[in-house]
């Protein structure tokens, strides 16, 4: 029997936000388990709860009630301290737009959370080149983001989310700026990190036809999930 580590669980989890006198049920009850080395993505309609699920697995926010654990870390009660550590040490981000740094080459961009990083367990350049010749973007590292199609400021932005090797890769409609070729090279670079670094990516995404690429479709429906939360060996 192979014991695969989880890297994440959710249970019972809830999120309520007050808006007003009103009381918006973003999240009602997600019970959640990924492995280590999942790539799962996340579809449902616009307003179903999925960037609410992302920032909770991801501790830029706290669930009204249930559990969250994130590699073996219970992070439910977490101080807004304990939380900024954990997102430092165990998570990349990556988001729609990319906010790379306009001033700064594709390399510098890399190099700068391995330079920030109150442990630094990778030599900067070193490190950010290796990422960027892994993700196809070797010819391109000393370019700034406005020389860089989208595609390619994307594939930068992934670098830099893994610049200090998180196990855990959360990204939020990454391809929603992105034609369909570029946004399969994006899916497509996550597949290399996984098979290169073991990263567990999760992705929120509106296009179905990257949802094939991907090893588990999770639906989210009105802050509950429809399917594909456990997973079935
Ligand atoms: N900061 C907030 N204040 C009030 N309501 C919010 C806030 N963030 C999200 N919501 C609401 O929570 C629900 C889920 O939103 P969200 O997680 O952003 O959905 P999705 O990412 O699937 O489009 C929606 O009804 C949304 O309007
Ligand atoms: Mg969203």
């Amino acid at each position: 029997m192979t014991t695969q580590k989880m890297v994440i669980q959710a249970q019972g989890v809830t999120k309520e936000l007050k808006l007003g006198k009103h009381t918006i049920h973003a999240l009602r009850g997600i019970d959640l388990a990924i492995l280590d080395g999942e790539i799962v993505s996340i579809v449902g309609p616009s307003g179903s709860g999925k960037s609410t699920l992302l920032g909770l697995i991801g501790g830029l926010d706290t669930p009204t009630r249930g559990t969250i654990v994130i590699d073996g870390v219970d992070i439910t009660r977490m101080n807004e301290d304990q939380l900024t550590e954990i997102r430092n040490e165990k998570i990349g981000f990556i988001f729609q737009f990319f906010n790379l740094i306009p001033t700064l080459t594709a390399l510098e961009n890399v190099a700068l959370p391995i330079q920030f990083a109150r442990k630094r367990n990778f030599n900067p350049n070193k490190r950010a080149k290796e990422l960027l010749d892994l993700l196809g973007l070797g010819d391109r590292m000393n370019h700034r983001p406005a020389e860089l199609s989208g595609g390619q400021q994307q594939r930068v932005a992934i670098a830099r989310a893994l610049a200090n090797n998180p196990p855990l890769l959360l990204a939020d409609e990454p391809t929603g700026n992105l034609d369909t070729e570029s946004g399969v090279r994006v899916v497509e670079a996550l597949q290399t990190i996984r098979a290169e670094s073991g990263t567990t990516v999760v992705i929120v995404t509106h296009n179905q036809d990257l949802t094939t690429y991907t090893d588990r479709v999770l639906t989210l429906i009105d802050g509950m999930i429809q399917d594909g939360a456990m997973h079935t060996l």
